[in-house]
């Protein structure tokens, strides 16, 4: 069976390497902005039965959405019968809920409207909020990052411990933790603003009372203290303003870590966010691919070539 690939412009590395890997055809796209700002789309190839789009949503979110719109719309259009969108970054995913009376649902009209412009089946990599998948009714996977992360990480350290700088993250800590073979621990954070949060250090407990001994017994978990003297590696899903990383790093260089790696899933990195984070005390910052950016060393385009076999 014949796969045709096509890669949005914001994810045509991406793309190109997932065609690689699955040994598949890459379609040429051409994509271009009118001088009045609105998108023009055109699928320069022969389209498959069978076709995967590649392109996450990111910065600039409205227009990466609608050109994967088109992409869909277009590719319908002209006899594709069953098309997979991986979109690896999905913008607007974290407006999920209605957190205050009257606000937009973001995340389920992007999930209706790539749905309904062709999608007939959905794959993301580390949704913010996992329930987004229960926007579509096509079939849906929300794959981890987190094996090819802890793979980038293995070579880099030695005594390393695993930092969920929120309790949000602690499932991506305990998963390199157990991938590594090495402790984690995770701090408490209250957002005050969007670019404001405050952190603080966490009494770890272990559930012994768990009447799950295999996971009291692999409980990785421990207290901030025994960072000192160690690797720490944080990890986080998203690193937007980079605010929730530096509180972090001072607290981890306040007891004593030896030092701060920083690795993320999707490097949104708004404005100085690399910078606040180098100078904030980081060894090393590095993110996957879903979103293109000076970090992006850890290509996805297996874990992606994988889902798609
Ligand atoms: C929030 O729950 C996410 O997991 C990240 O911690 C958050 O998006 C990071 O934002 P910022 O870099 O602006 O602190």
């Amino acid at each position: 069976m014949i796969i045709l690939i096509i890669g949005g412009s914001a994810s045509q590395k991406l793309a190109a390497n997932v065609a690689k890997e699955l040994g598949e055809t890459l379609c040429p796209l051409e994509t271009k902005k009118f001088p009045d700002g609105e998108r023009y789309v055109r699928i320069k190839g022969e389209v498959e039965k069978n076709v995967t789009v590649i392109q996450s949503t990111g910065f600039p979110q409205d227009e990466n959405l609608i050109e994967l719109l088109f992409i869909l719309r277009t590719l319908k259009d002209l006899g594709a019968e069953h098309i997979k969108v991986v979109v690896p970054y999905l913008g607007y995913g974290r407006q999920e809920l209605r957190f205050k009376d009257g606000e937009a649902i973001s995340a389920q009209l992007v999930a209706n409207l790539i749905e309904e412009s062709g999608a007939d089946e959905f794959i993301s990599i580390n949704l913010h909020e996992d329930s987004v998948r229960d926007f579509f009714t096509i079939p849906t996977a929300n794959l981890s990052a987190m094996p090819p992360i802890a793979e980038y990480l293995a070579g880099k350290v030695e005594n390393p411990i695993i930092i969920a700088p929120d309790k949000g993250a602690l499932d991506f800590a305990e998963e390199i933790a157990e991938i590594l073979g090495c402790n984690c621990t995770y701090m408490s954070k209250i957002r005050l603003g969007p670019d404001k949060v405050e952190t603080r250090i966490v009494d770890v407990q272990c559930d012994f009372d768990s009447e799950d001994l295999d996971k009291v017994k692999k409980d990785s978990k421990v207290n901030i203290d025994s960072v000192a003297g160690k690797e720490a590696i944080i990890i986080d899903d998203i690193i937007a303003t980079g605010g929730t990383i530096v509180n972090a790093i001072g607290i981890l260089k306040e007891h004593g870590a030896k030092s701060v790696d920083v690795c993320c899933v999707h490097p949104v990195l708004v404005n100085d966010a690399v910078l606040k984070i180098m100078a904030a005390g980081a060894r090393d910052l590095s993110s996957t691919d879903t979103l293109t950016s000076d970090v992006s060393c850890i290509s996805l385009a297996k874990l992606i070539a994988d889902a798609l076999r």
